[in-house]
């Protein structure tokens, strides 16, 4: 089935902004001779406040994009684009492998001691029938307390999310699990990697936060290993592609990398 690909061909990552780079980073140190093309959707930012057919739209436009470029994989690095696209995408594209991330229900499920869980994810995600059917898995014995974050991902983006307001705006969406004692909460958006330690503060030592970049990344290396797609040569650095202009600073992307990057401008379609 995925025969066309080749070894030394390039993965592609995408996200709506700058949260898949928490993913990226990971991507890199577990699997370091393969080549990485990034997009941040940024002129369609939030996804989380989309329709799903909307950023089923977006992951077909980058999709393409990626093909015209001859990636052997495509790691949907967003978990409302997981939601709204990967069965689209998996079923239109069959000779593509296409990994993608979602909430960690059932290892919170698995982990919880209190039985109450918490998933902090979008708006798009929390509504999403994937989403409502993992969680119909594991609410059998457990209760899952599903937070919708409006707002969160605007502020990371504009790295304003340290303020007071935004810390007002966090506590209020953590107070539901707080109140009902929930000891494990899933960060199930991937921008929310970024507030992993302001999270951590306000909920205390003793709730723990589960992300899904390492089990993600350990997928995809196991997908590619099935199919025999690991390259050992290739060491390029990532390529960065945003469709938002370049007149735009953004330290704030380059702080997430944590090294000064070069973007290119990817100037898609508003919708297909
Ligand atoms: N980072 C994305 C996710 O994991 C979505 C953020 C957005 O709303 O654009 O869901």
């Amino acid at each position: 089935m995925k025969d066309t690909l080749k070894k030394n061909d390039p993965i592609g990552v995408f996200d709506s902004g700058i949260g898949g780079l928490s993913i990226l980073k990971v991507a890199q140190s577990k699997l370091p001779n393969q080549t990485w093309i990034y997009v941040a959707d940024e002129a369609f930012l939030p996804y989380g406040d989309k329709s799903s057919e909307d950023v089923r739209n977006r992951a077909q436009v980058i999709t393409d994009f990626f093909l015209s470029k001859n990636v052997k994989a495509i790691l949907i690095a967003c978990n409302t684009a997981t939601a709204a696209a990967i069965d689209f995408l998996r079923k239109k594209h069959q000779e593509m492998l296409f990994i993608g991330v979602e909430p960690a229900v059932k290892p919170a499920a698995n982990i919880t001691n209190t039985k109450v869980i918490g998933i902090l994810a979008t708006g798009s995600t929390t509504e999403s029938n994937r989403l409502i059917k993992l969680v119909e898995r594991f609410s059998k014995e457990i209760k899952v307390i599903i937070q919708p974050c409006p707002g969160i991902v605007e502020l990371i983006e504009t790295g304003d999310y340290k303020s007071y307001s935004a810390k007002k705006l966090i506590e209020s969406y953590l107070e539901p699990m707080l109140t009902q004692k929930a000891d494990v909460i899933a960060l199930g958006c991937t921008h929310y990697f970024f507030l992993t330690q302001i999270i951590q503060q306000i909920v205390g030592k003793s709730v723990l936060l589960l992300d899904t970049s390492e089990p993600v990344i350990t997928e995809l290396q196991h997908q590619l290993s099935i199919n025999d797609l690991i390259s050992k040569t290739s060491t390029q650095k990532p390529e960065f592609w945003t469709t938002k202009n370049l007149n735009v600073k953004r330290h704030n992307f380059e702080r997430a990398w944590g090294e000064p990057i070069e973007i290119n401008y990817l100037g898609v379609k508003k919708s297909d």
